[in-house]
């Protein structure tokens, strides 16, 4: 089998097909949507996840701000709103009256959930790095909550509750293989 050298910053998207996640953030009543294809866990006792997000973003403040972000978990229905979340500022424009996205209250911290999303992890943030052009943001998760059907201890990934993977660039995938490009 043949291999090739790849461009160190393509790269990265060898590994980029986790779950794409909607961050809500909140701070002094403005509220905010951020898509990440950058998060992952990396504590267990206690549970945290890391997002990282450029510092440009206007998510950065309100996480930096806060010291609070929460992690929603799309399913592939929502791709229009993963999209519009991704590519306009909350600097100018409401995103989730923009994004047709409702919030809901969360039990343990002030930023509110994407109600449309099937999972939401809570998070105080705990540790933040500069890393190379991102900031790590490192959240305990202090609440966590899924629909009954979506998680049984791992994903069932039962339609309608498939996750969304950022291939690069407009390109996605689904978990149940199914190639999507965002409009
Ligand atoms: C699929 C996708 C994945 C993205 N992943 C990240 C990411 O991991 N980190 C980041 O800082 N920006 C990421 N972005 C870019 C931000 O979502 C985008 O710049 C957004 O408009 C910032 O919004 P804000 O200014 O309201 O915070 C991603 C965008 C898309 C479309």
């Amino acid at each position: 089998m043949a291999k090739r050298a790849l461009d160190v910053r393509r790269a990265m998207r060898l590994v980029n097909h986790g779950p794409v996640v909607l961050v809500s953030c909140r701070h002094e009543n403005k509220s905010n949507i951020i898509t990440l294809a950058w998060t992952s866990p990396v504590s267990a006792e206690p549970p945290m996840v890391a997002v990282a997000v450029a510092p440009s973003r206007f998510s950065h403040g309100l996480i930096a701000e806060s010291g609070e972000f929460v992690v929603n978990v799309p399913a592939s229905g929502l791709l229009n709103a993963v999209w519009y979340c991704g590519t306009v500022s909350g600097r100018e424009l409401d995103k989730f009256g923009g994004a047709g996205l409702s919030e809901a209250p969360a039990s343990s911290v002030q930023t509110p959930l994407v109600a449309e999303c099937f999972a939401h992890l809570e998070c105080r943030v705990s540790a933040s790095h500069s890393v190379g052009d991102h900031t790590l943001f490192a959240g305990e998760i202090v609440a966590a909550s899924a629909e009954n059907e979506a998680f049984d201890g791992q994903l069932t990934l039962k339609r309608p509750y498939i996750t969304l993977h950022h291939l690069g660039g407009h390109e996605f995938v689904t978990a149940a293989g199914k190639r999507l490009t965002a409009k």
